[in-house]
């Protein structure tokens, strides 16, 4: 099953959400909140250092733990049930030892890795088609 943005009078379960995710750092759209997307992500290992010039980005950790890695060797520690927002134009990487499960609500133009080009980085169209990376 493909999840799709969610419509009127729709709901999804969190964990049905997380069981389609089969890729690590490859967001899924679930739902649009006004001009912002929530989608939910597994993620391990590191992403990329990055900033979104104009967009404040909010991590939500569900499953596992998550690191926040700022510049200056400051870093924020996120473990299940802990949320956190990265203010926009700040450089930040994101990191998981091991798997976690995060849900992102950040508005509908944000670009995964800002102007950063990692072969990790996933387009808004990826993130909406529920594609496997190619
Ligand atoms: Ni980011």
């Amino acid at each position: 099953m493909t999840m799709s943005v969610l419509q009127f009078a729709e709901s999804f379960d969190l964990e049905a959400a997380f069981s389609d995710v089969r890729e690590y750092w490859s967001p899924k759209v679930v739902a649009q909140v006004n001009d912002q997307y929530v989608k939910v992500a597994k993620v391990r290992g590191q992403l990329a250092w990055h900033d979104h010039a104009n967009e404040d980005e909010l991590f939500f950790v569900v499953r596992g733990n998550l690191t926040i890695e700022y510049e200056g060797g400051r870093a924020v520690h996120l473990p299940a049930g802990s949320m956190h927002v990265v203010p926009r134009g700040t450089l930040h990487n994101p990191v998981a030892d091991e798997e976690c499960w995060i849900v992102l609500i950040e508005p509908v133009e944000t670009k995964h890795t800002g102007d950063v080009q990692s072969p990790l980085t996933r387009t808004i169209d990826e993130q909406l088609s529920g594609a496997p990376r190619a």
